[in-house]
């Protein structure tokens, strides 16, 4: 078998020559000095450095080093697998492809199938475009035009119309295509009296084309506002998963050679794809109506690492569309939300702003992260200190789903910033896996127990606070202070002294709903007034030298855990300047 199919492919690499494939694809090429050069379709550049040689058949391109065989051009320019490279240098070389499965004649058969059923959408697919062009067309044409299509995008699309139940069908039929075809890739419906028509009828045809470049499905769209449902989609079928696929493939294939763009921009409707074509942005796809799922991640990963989410209005917030992101980010794409103000959809944008307009909205698109940071923050008030904790637990839970822990870190600084919660306590909730859903326990984490050392200094220094004491350093404590209660009568103590100056009978009143007043009112009369502010130092000494402690232990943990590289180093940097913080305690 091996053999074989071996002998099949050194006939196909000989009926195929590199230079023509390679034109096939719009690559302008120069002929000089024994080679064809041209500016590489896989990087970009101004002056040619990809190299074509018609007798190795082999391309090399010195600026990015890519090269290979005429087959590994197909795959890297069509971002498809070895098989489906075959595929397509088959079809250029009117060869077909051996089935060498153990099942070979079923396999044969099935694929004879296929071919046929795709010919059949094409055929469908190029009667609708025919009638749109035509004067059957003419209400679509002047719909296309009054939302800005031109003929060029028409054509590029390959748009078409479906007039009325029965032109398609009958057109198919002289073609020789039987009902059971039409059926079967779900152009067609039967009616109780077993006759068929076509589920389209006085439709906008939109035609999904996968990486192959062959017509797979069939959105249709109604011309009258009022009709539904406002898209039709060819059902599932054989040939068409839409969970595995994705509109735009084949614009993207093309903006990938033509302006060499390292992204892609998922959008949510056919129209946005469109409308961004025509105005020069051609890396858009669109998942069809749902959540991207696993698939789509992969396929859309052939294209690019970087993908920007620009859904309509807020919709890229809703929960099956985030889970859709999360998929995404698994998959190892670098993804960004887009912003699209005003409620508006990327086609309505970019009509109104133009090219450039689109373009600065990417500019300011929002890493994942940081969307879903700022996106949990709208849900709560951050002048309420309950809100601005119960939003750091959820945020820093956000963050449990990141792979680097230089990301982390960062985005702790970014949830420190907006809740104003100490970045310590939050590389502490960080780490103690505490999550939203989980009862908190009860919190002594610093100085043990109730009765130790730490709280019986933080017990007086907030004694000291509400006592109004004078000359001590008033510098926030929230990172120090974990105990529930004790956080409680500190947050109270920070709003008060906000609006104007805390006292001992704020304190006092706080009795009825927190135990520890009185205890701190006990620890506050131990000390006469005249050494409060001497002993507060003390304490403030006491506690920030446990808490260091305990931040370096943590640290140690964090930095054993951690393998080597950028991550590592970056610790170990923090790690030092912690350790020189501690010395001047
Ligand atoms: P949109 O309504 O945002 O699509 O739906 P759009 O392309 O912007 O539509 P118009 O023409 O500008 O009004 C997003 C996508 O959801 C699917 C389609 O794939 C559509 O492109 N959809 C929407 C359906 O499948 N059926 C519907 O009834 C509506
Ligand atoms: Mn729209």
């Amino acid at each position: 078998m091996a053999d074989e199919f071996s002998v099949w492919l050194d006939e196909l690499k000989r009926r195929v020559n590199i230079v023509d494939v390679a034109s096939s694809y719009n690559i302008a090429l120069n002929r000089k000095s024994g080679k064809y050069w041209a500016c590489c379709p896989f990087h970009h550049e101004k002056t040619p450095s990809f190299t074509l040689d018609d007798t190795s058949n082999m391309y090399y391109c010195f600026g990015c080093h890519k090269g290979g065989d005429v087959i590994n051009f197909v795959m890297e320019i069509d971002h498809t697998d070895f098989m489906g490279a075959i595929n397509i240098l088959a079809t250029k070389a009117g060869m077909s492809v051996p089935q060498f499965r153990s099942s070979g004649d079923k396999a044969a058969l099935s694929k004879r199938h296929r071919d046929r059923l795709y010919s059949l959408m094409r055929d469908c697919a190029s009667y609708y475009h025919k009638c749109l062009m035509s004067d059957k067309g003419k209400r679509a044409r002047a719909y296309l035009s009054g939302r800005g299509i031109s003929e060029r995008t028409i054509k590029v699309f390959g748009l078409g119309y479906c007039h009325g139940y029965d032109d398609s069908i009958a057109h198919l039929t002289s073609l020789g295509y039987g009902k059971d075809e039409m059926i079967e890739v779900g152009i067609a419906g039967e009616n109780r009296g077993g006759g068929i028509y076509d589920v389209q009828a006085d439709r906008l045809i939109v035609p999904i084309i996968n990486n192959m470049r062959q017509v797979i499905a069939f959105g249709g769209r109604v011309l009258d506002k009022d009709k539904q449902p406002k898209y039709r989609n060819t059902k599932e079928t054989v040939l068409f998963d839409k969970s595995k696929e994705l509109f735009g493939l084949h614009t993207v294939k093309k903006a990938m050679i033509e302006e060499a763009v390292d992204s892609i921009i998922m959008v949510e409707g056919y129209m946005d794809v469109i409308s961004l074509y025509q105005a020069g942005i051609g890396n858009c796809l669109a998942s069809m109506g749902t959540a991207l799922t696993e698939m789509q991640a992969r396929l859309l990963k052939r294209y690019a690492d970087k993908v920007y989410i620009s859904y309509d209005g807020d919709s890229a917030g809703q929960k099956a569309t985030m889970r859709g992101l999360d998929i995404l980010y698994g998959e190892g794409l670098n993804v960004r939300v887009v912003s699209v103000p005003d409620g508006k959809d990327p086609d309505e944008y970019v009509r109104d702003f133009g090219k450039k307009g689109y373009m600065d909205l990417l500019a300011s698109a929002k890493p994942l992260f940081e969307y879903k940071l700022d996106k949990l923050a709208e849900e709560f008030d951050m002048s309420v200190p309950e809100d601005r904790g119960a939003y750091a637990v959820k945020a820093v839970d956000v963050l449990r789903a990141l792979k680097n822990p230089a990301q982390v870190d960062v985005y702790i600084d970014y949830i420190s910033a907006i809740s104003d919660i100490a970045k310590p306590v939050l590389v502490r909730q960080y780490e103690s896996g505490n999550t939203a859903g989980a009862v908190v326990s009860e919190p002594v984490i610093m100085g043990g127990k109730k009765s130790g050392k730490i709280f019986k200094a933080i017990r007086f220094m907030l004694y000291a606070l509400y006592a109004g004491v004078e000359g001590i350093d008033k510098s926030d404590l929230s990172a120090y202070i974990t105990d529930r209660d004790l956080r409680a009568i500190y947050d109270e103590y920070r709003r008060i002294s906000a609006l104007g100056e805390a006292t001992l009978d704020d304190l006092q009143s706080l009795s009825d709903v927190n135990h520890e007043v009185k205890e701190i009112f006990a620890e506050g009369k131990i000390v006469a007034e005249e050494a409060a502010a001497g002993y507060y130092a003390d304490c403030y000494k006491s506690v920030l030298k446990e808490y260091r402690k305990r931040e370096m232990s943590e640290f140690t943990k964090t930095i054993d855990g951690e393998g080597s590289g950028d991550g590592k180093a970056k610790l170990l940097a923090q790690y030092a300047e912690l350790k020189f913080k501690n010395k001047r305690i």
